[in-house]
Protein backbone atom coordinates (compact mmCIF):
# COMPACT_ATOMS: atom_id res chain seq x y z
CA UNK A 1 0.00 0.00 0.00
CA UNK A 2 1.14 3.06 -0.61
CA UNK A 3 1.58 5.67 1.84
CA UNK A 4 1.22 9.61 1.64
CA UNK A 5 4.04 11.55 2.80
CA UNK A 6 2.34 12.99 6.59
CA UNK A 7 5.48 15.14 6.62
CA UNK A 8 4.81 17.80 3.71
CA UNK A 9 1.08 17.59 3.30
CA UNK A 10 -1.20 19.50 6.42
CA UNK A 11 -3.33 16.88 9.03
CA UNK A 12 -6.56 18.63 7.91
CA UNK A 13 -5.72 17.61 4.28
CA UNK A 14 -3.82 14.45 4.61
CA UNK A 15 -7.44 13.03 5.77
CA UNK A 16 -8.94 13.68 2.44
CA UNK A 17 -6.34 11.38 0.34
CA UNK A 18 -7.22 8.39 1.06
CA UNK A 19 -7.10 5.78 -1.40
CA UNK A 20 -10.31 5.05 -2.70
CA UNK A 21 -11.89 4.09 -6.03
CA UNK A 22 -15.62 5.39 -5.38
CA UNK A 23 -16.40 8.19 -7.36
CA UNK A 24 -17.38 11.77 -5.25
CA UNK A 25 -21.33 12.26 -6.16
CA UNK A 26 -22.31 15.59 -6.74
CA UNK A 27 -25.20 16.75 -4.46
CA UNK A 28 -27.40 19.96 -4.83
CA UNK A 29 -25.83 21.55 -1.07
CA UNK A 30 -22.28 21.88 -3.08
CA UNK A 31 -23.87 24.47 -5.00
CA UNK A 32 -22.97 27.98 -4.22
CA UNK A 33 -25.74 29.72 -6.39
CA UNK A 34 -23.00 31.01 -8.71
CA UNK A 35 -23.99 29.36 -11.91
CA UNK A 36 -20.03 29.91 -13.94
CA UNK A 37 -18.71 28.59 -10.66
CA UNK A 38 -21.03 26.02 -9.74
CA UNK A 39 -20.60 24.56 -13.18
CA UNK A 40 -16.73 24.79 -13.19
CA UNK A 41 -16.85 23.11 -9.74
CA UNK A 42 -18.76 20.38 -11.17
CA UNK A 43 -16.55 19.82 -14.07
CA UNK A 44 -13.39 19.33 -12.01
CA UNK A 45 -14.90 16.70 -9.99
CA UNK A 46 -16.36 14.98 -13.22
CA UNK A 47 -13.01 15.43 -14.64
CA UNK A 48 -11.30 13.76 -11.85
CA UNK A 49 -13.94 10.92 -11.46
CA UNK A 50 -13.38 10.48 -15.25
CA UNK A 51 -9.60 10.02 -14.59
CA UNK A 52 -9.95 7.58 -11.61
CA UNK A 53 -12.34 5.43 -13.63
CA UNK A 54 -9.82 5.38 -16.71
CA UNK A 55 -7.44 4.29 -14.21
CA UNK A 56 -9.48 1.45 -12.54
CA UNK A 57 -10.52 0.13 -16.33
CA UNK A 58 -7.42 0.62 -18.22
CA UNK A 59 -3.32 -0.25 -17.49
CA UNK A 60 -1.71 3.47 -18.55
CA UNK A 61 1.27 4.57 -18.62
CA UNK A 62 2.83 6.64 -16.07
CA UNK A 63 3.22 9.01 -18.89
CA UNK A 64 -0.68 9.10 -19.89
CA UNK A 65 -1.19 10.07 -16.08
CA UNK A 66 0.92 13.15 -15.40
CA UNK A 67 -0.36 13.78 -18.58
CA UNK A 68 -4.03 14.29 -17.68
CA UNK A 69 -3.46 15.22 -14.08
CA UNK A 70 -1.51 18.18 -16.16
CA UNK A 71 -4.48 18.48 -18.00
CA UNK A 72 -7.32 18.69 -14.34
CA UNK A 73 -4.37 21.27 -13.11
CA UNK A 74 -4.56 23.51 -15.73
CA UNK A 75 -8.35 23.81 -15.95
CA UNK A 76 -8.02 24.05 -12.11
CA UNK A 77 -5.54 27.17 -12.38
CA UNK A 78 -8.15 28.61 -14.78
CA UNK A 79 -10.93 28.45 -12.34
CA UNK A 80 -8.51 29.95 -9.67
CA UNK A 81 -8.39 32.83 -12.16
CA UNK A 82 -12.06 32.99 -13.05
CA UNK A 83 -13.02 33.20 -9.39
CA UNK A 84 -10.27 35.54 -8.12
CA UNK A 85 -11.61 37.80 -11.14
CA UNK A 86 -14.91 37.51 -10.27
CA UNK A 87 -14.03 38.62 -6.20
CA UNK A 88 -11.51 40.85 -6.97
CA UNK A 89 -14.51 42.97 -9.63
CA UNK A 90 -17.00 42.50 -6.94
CA UNK A 91 -14.46 44.43 -4.33
CA UNK A 92 -14.56 40.80 -2.27
CA UNK A 93 -13.26 42.00 0.99
CA UNK A 94 -11.72 37.51 1.24
CA UNK A 95 -10.03 37.75 -1.69
CA UNK A 96 -6.76 38.04 -0.14
CA UNK A 97 -7.76 34.83 2.15
CA UNK A 98 -9.13 33.03 -0.76
CA UNK A 99 -5.63 33.87 -2.93
CA UNK A 100 -4.26 32.13 -0.70
CA UNK A 101 -6.10 29.15 -0.03
CA UNK A 102 -5.64 28.89 -3.42
CA UNK A 103 -2.15 28.92 -3.59
CA UNK A 104 -2.05 26.46 -1.00
CA UNK A 105 -3.99 23.94 -2.65
CA UNK A 106 -1.76 24.41 -5.74
CA UNK A 107 1.54 23.81 -3.50
CA UNK A 108 -0.42 20.57 -1.89
CA UNK A 109 -0.94 18.98 -5.64
CA UNK A 110 2.66 19.65 -6.77
CA UNK A 111 4.30 18.13 -4.04
CA UNK A 112 1.65 15.17 -4.23
CA UNK A 113 3.05 15.29 -7.89
CA UNK A 114 6.68 14.83 -6.53
CA UNK A 115 5.66 12.05 -4.35
CA UNK A 116 3.45 10.14 -7.26
CA UNK A 117 6.76 9.92 -9.53
CA UNK A 118 8.79 9.35 -6.99
CA UNK A 119 6.10 6.12 -6.83
CA UNK A 120 5.60 7.10 -2.75
CA UNK A 121 1.39 7.70 -3.60
CA UNK A 122 -1.08 6.66 -5.49
CA UNK A 123 -2.55 8.67 -8.58
CA UNK A 124 -5.84 8.13 -6.98
CA UNK A 125 -4.74 9.64 -3.37
CA UNK A 126 -4.13 12.78 -5.62
CA UNK A 127 -7.55 12.98 -7.28
CA UNK A 128 -9.39 12.09 -3.99
CA UNK A 129 -7.53 14.31 -2.47
CA UNK A 130 -8.63 17.13 -5.19
CA UNK A 131 -12.31 16.19 -4.96
CA UNK A 132 -12.13 16.39 -1.51
CA UNK A 133 -10.55 19.65 -1.41
CA UNK A 134 -12.43 21.20 -3.60
CA UNK A 135 -15.98 20.06 -1.92
CA UNK A 136 -14.50 21.13 1.50
CA UNK A 137 -13.07 24.52 0.38
CA UNK A 138 -16.60 25.15 -1.67
CA UNK A 139 -19.10 24.64 1.40
CA UNK A 140 -17.03 26.86 3.62
CA UNK A 141 -14.84 29.67 1.56
CA UNK A 142 -16.79 30.21 -1.58
CA UNK A 143 -20.51 29.84 0.09
CA UNK A 144 -19.12 32.46 1.98
CA UNK A 145 -18.21 34.79 -1.20
CA UNK A 146 -21.12 33.45 -2.98
CA UNK A 147 -23.58 34.82 0.37
CA UNK A 148 -21.89 38.03 0.95
CA UNK A 149 -21.87 38.42 -3.35
CA UNK A 150 -26.08 38.38 -3.44
CA UNK A 151 -26.47 40.57 -0.81
CA UNK A 152 -25.02 43.02 -3.37
FE1 LIG B 1 -12.34 29.16 -4.28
Amino acid sequence: MPKLGRDSIPKKYFKLATLSNDPIVWEAKFNVGIAEIDRQHQDIVKLANEIQDSLATKTRKSGFVLEIMEKLEQYIVEHFAYEEGLMGNTRYPGLGAQKKEHAGFMKYVKELQEQYKNSIIDIRQILRFISSWFIDHIQGSDKRFAEWKSKL
